[in-house]
């Protein structure tokens, strides 16, 4: 069987493109806009196509000879324009290029939710599964509609590990009552690959969700599982924007994802039909206290796959990799690696930031990444997938893995809101460790930035060069 995996570097895609793997006669092709940002977990058995669903000649190529195709894309985080318009154009282009290729089914995973009574992220989502399944005659589509989706990275595992160990007391809106229906990532690939092998005739729409509870509950049963007795006051006057600035400040998640999830909480998202039961009875959903358990263990355990921030939204990498090279301003610092080996400083460099911080001046950067926050930026709680590895594409704090190259050079990309484009660069090269911050200013603006922000950057920059270095001698 010959698959073609869409939005194989985001949150689900990276994990099923594992699970794929695993599956026997099955030959995979990725469709990727930025192949530097594909992780392919057995290289000489996956085949990378680049391309972006804008394109059309690029799907053409794509979808040759393919039989089943995932759709595992959306558009809410895209800066060219109105998702809802995006997500409809990218839907009918595939759908159409996957008919005029001969495919024989398009597999979908969409969110629970009734169209009438939906957020706006949600309708959009329903929209894309109609506008794949509008010609059963010509293409099958299987349309998977999950709700919150828990796995260690995920966005609502993040948000629900945030509250709860942060906050004792939870001061709530009142639809923290709204019935939803949370699902394992786990169980979730599992319908995902049992779909293309499901012997069915025309579309199928499978509701999928492990029961109902509120987020209220869920809040609480994560705190326990955490082992944290947590108390939940809903009050009515919490308004939406309310909400979800506060998401914003407890928890990793930017403004666009928070308030499309405090939207979301006002309307139920609970199955609509028992069709997993009927089509998939092999799978049983583990409870939503298990899907917790095995998401904190994968944390603890340092083996997460895949974060909600990992799909690269317009990062090209490519370019990214030469842009510094035309900056206006630098600031560069050449430590000697003294008795530090170029392996001790490139491992050093492989754990920067996350739990570890920012050596002296964490505090600063703290400060920096909750302006960033409410400036609505990436801000500095992010964090990091894993300790001690980095993989071109990951996010750490308010940066982007933009270049790895082994024991010589790091490369990340700044994410935060600035009047320009920043880049830090490590490079390990004649015994020192040179580090680089490099800024391309816009306009007035970002030259009056970069001067207004030297008497921070100077001691800021100096002590992470030397600090690095001793981290890297310690080893
Ligand atoms: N994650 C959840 O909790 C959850 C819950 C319920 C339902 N779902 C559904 O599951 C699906 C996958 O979600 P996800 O969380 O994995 O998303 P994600 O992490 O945000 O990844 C989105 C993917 O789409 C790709 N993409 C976007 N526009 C594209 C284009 N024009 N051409 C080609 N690729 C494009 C992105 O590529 P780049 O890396 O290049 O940006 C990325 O790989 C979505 O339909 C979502 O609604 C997810």
């Amino acid at each position: 069987m010959k698959i073609l995996l869409t939005g194989a570097t985001g949150y689900i895609g990276r994990r099923l493109q594992r699970r794929l793997l695993q599956e026997k006669g099955v030959k995979l092709r990725l469709f990727v806009r930025e192949p530097e940002a594909a992780e392919t977990f057995k290289k000489n058995e996956v085949e990378v196509v680049q391309g972006d669903t804008f394109k059309r000649d690029t799907l053409k190529k794509a979808l040759k000879g393919i039989d089943v195709a995932y759709y595992l894309i959306h558009s809410m985080d895209s800066k060219q324009g109105d998702y809802a318009d995006l997500d409809r154009k990218s839907a009918e282009n595939f759908r159409d290029e996957c008919i005029a290729a001969g495919v024989k089914r398009i597999v979908y995973l969409g969110g629970l939710g009734v169209k009438e009574s939906s957020s706006r992220h949600l309708k959009s989502r329903i929209e894309t599964g109609e506008i794949l399944s509008m010609y059963p005659d010509a293409i099958q589509t299987l349309w998977f509609r999950a709700g919150i989706i828990i796995g260690s990275g995920g966005a609502s595992f993040e948000i629900i590990r945030n509250l709860v160990q942060k906050l004792p007391v939870m001061v709530t809106p009142k639809w923290v009552r709204t019935l939803t229906e949370p699902v394992a990532v786990g169980d979730v690939l599992e319908y995902l690959i049992k779909g293309k092998d499901l012997k069915c005739r025309g579309n199928l729409v499978v509701d999928i969700g492990a029961g109902k509870m509120s987020f209220r509950d869920m809040l609480l049963q994560g705190g326990s599982e955490f082992g944290l007795r947590r108390f939940i006051v809903p009050v009515p006057f919490f308004s939406p924007g309310l909400s979800s600035y506060w998401l914003i400040l407890m928890t990793p998640v930017p403004f666009g994802i928070a308030s499309a999830l405090v939207e979301g909480l006002k309307y139920e998202t609970v199955k609509q039909n028992d069709a997993a039961q009927q089509y998939f009875p092999g799978v049983r959903p583990l409870s939503y206290k298990e899907s917790i358990r095995i998401a904190i263990d994968e944390v603890e355990k340092n083996d997460v796959v895949s974060r909600w921030c990992d799909s690269s939204n317009g990062v090209c990498y490519y370019e990214d990799r030469q842009a510094p090279s035309g900056a206006v301003f630098r600031d560069v610092r050449k430590v000697a690696l003294g008795e530090a080996t170029t392996e001790d400083m490139f491992h050093v460099l492989m754990s920067i930031g996350g739990k570890g911080g920012w050596f002296r001046y964490g505090f600063l950067w703290k400060l920096r990444g909750l302006a960033d926050k409410l400036a609505g930026g990436a801000g500095l709680n992010r964090g990091r997938r894993i300790d001690g590895e980095l993989r071109t594409g990951d996010s750490v704090d308010f940066w982007k893995v933009v270049d790895i190259e082994e024991n010589r050079r790091l490369l990340l990309l700044a994410e935060m809101k600035l009047p320009g484009r920043a880049w830090l660069e490590f490079v390990i090269a004649d015994g020192s460790l040179v580090q680089t911050a490099h800024f391309i200013p816009k306009g007035l603006g970002g030259r009056l930035y970069w001067y207004l922000l030297l008497p921070f950057h100077i001691p800021v920059f100096r002590n992470m060069a030397h600090q690095l270095v001793r981290k890297a001698t310690r080893r």
